[in-house]
């Protein structure tokens, strides 16, 4: 058995640590810990005076011309790119717009177009439940059949569904579990019986590196608010493999996926290349934060962020094991960093009231019901010496029963 870790020996992790720098490039509040960037991203130093710079300025003075001078026209086809290189995809493959959800549904539809004669949408059971319900919603709108297995039996049911499989759609990190599949090995499986893949990128965009292209994956959604730290409710992102552009058809036929929206014609045609995914108006506002916030991925090493997330939820696990023993708690994440993403799942009875006892002490990570205590180790901000603090400050909410105070169990809205 390791001997016991020290804190000391975890700021040396984080003063040897390459990525250490780029906490600077975040506004973080005094006294914060804060284990929710898989939820919401923290903000992005430069984005206040970016966005107060877009109103005042680019709204305020230039007006609609700020459509042409200030860039708002081509900035879903500009944010787009810079995910691309964030998630292995090429520049015109990606598109920023719309919500994850939205944008589920358009690349759904798309590809039970694609495939034409084939009916079954393959699912995962326990996916997100905006996956799920689209991709019911599609299932009924379509006149098609959704299946939705356990993670382990996902090959089997691909190779059952054979020539009948339209498409499997999967977020490519659990949202609860933080478990992490396997995106090659599935999208072979699914082309091999001539189906497509849609992943949702919403838990790892931004934190691993996705290799959208070289896994040769069909389609893609994800979210702006995560990883990317795009601020409350940014766009999204849609990806469509570059060589499914030409026939891929969005079910919303919008002005803004025309191939001349200025030129006003009544006829729908679609844009030839990703544009023709988006739908209306960019939340121009929101993309300049979107945008601005992406800045602090410059110079950061997708491979090097992913070991660290990997340690970070590794010491995690390895200190709760240690010190909260006989409190109750169980690990819902696998144990092996490479099968997790950048997140772990407790379990506790009374996870609502623990986490509300954590987050007034500072510790800020969510709960997802009925159990779920869950923890972002979002690596661009997240310190070794943090989950050292975090789990002490656990430790003594536990020790002290604090949650079991009234105040904790109230529920609110966003839990
Ligand atoms: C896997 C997954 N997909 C989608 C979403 C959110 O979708 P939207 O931004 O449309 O609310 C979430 C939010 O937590 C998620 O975890």
């Amino acid at each position: 058995m390791n001997p016991p870790l020290t804190r000391s020996q975890l700021a040396q992790l984080d003063h040897d640590d390459p990525l250490a720098p780029c906490r600077e490039r975040f506004l973080l509040p005094e006294g914060v810990i804060y284990l929710d960037g898989n939820s919401l991203g923290a903000l992005v130093k430069t984005v206040p005076a970016r966005v107060q710079q877009a109103v005042v300025q680019e709204w305020g003075q230039g007006l609609i011309r700020s459509w042409n001078d200030a860039g708002w026209y081509p900035a879903p086809q500009r944010i787009g790119a810079a995910i691309a290189a964030l998630i292995g995809a090429q520049a015109h493959e990606v598109v920023a717009c719309d919500s994850t959800s939205v944008n589920l549904f358009k690349v759904l539809i798309g590809a039970l177009q694609l495939r034409p004669g084939r009916r079954v949408i393959l699912g995962e059971l326990g996916n997100f439940p905006t996956d799920m319900y689209v991709a019911s919603g599609v299932a009924e709108l379509m006149g098609a059949e959704l299946r939705c297995v356990a993670p382990d039996e996902l090959e089997q049911a691909i190779a059952q569904a054979g020539d009948a499989l339209a498409v499997v759609t999967l977020t490519h990190v659990n949202y609860k579990t933080g478990r992490l599949y396997d995106m090659a090995g599935i999208t072979a499986a699914a082309h091999r019986v001539g189906g497509l893949v849609a992943w949702d990128l919403a838990h790892s965009a931004g934190t691993l590196p996705v290799q959208l292209n070289a896994c040769a994956v069909d389609l893609a959604v994800g979210c702006g608010y995560k990883y990317l730290n795009g601020g409350p409710g940014a766009p999204a992102f849609v990806y469509v493999a570059e060589q499914h552009l030409a026939q891929v058809r969005s079910p919303i036929a919008g002005w803004h996926g025309h191939a001349q929206p200025f030129a006003f014609t009544q006829g729908y045609e679609p844009h030839p290349g990703i544009d023709r995914m988006l739908v209306g108006t960019a939340p121009q506002l929101a993309m300049v934060a979107l945008e601005e916030a992406l800045s602090a991925f410059q110079g950061v090493e997708m491979a090097q962020l992913r070991r660290k997330g990997m340690a970070l939820g590794d010491l995690f696990i390895r200190l709760v094991d240690e010190q909260l023993a006989g409190h109750g708690f169980g690990v819902a994440s696998p144990r092996d960093a490479a099968q997790r993403g950048s997140q772990v799942a407790l379990t506790h009875e009374h996870g609502y009231a623990i986490m509300q006892a954590l987050i007034a002490r500072g510790v800020i990570g969510d709960f997802r019901a009925p159990d779920i205590l869950r923890f972002g180790f979002a690596g661009l901000y997240v310190r070794y010496v943090d989950i050292w603090d975090a789990v002490a400050t656990l430790k003594a909410v536990m020790d002290s029963a604090e949650w079991r105070q009234p105040a904790f169990m109230a529920r609110k809205a966003v839990t």
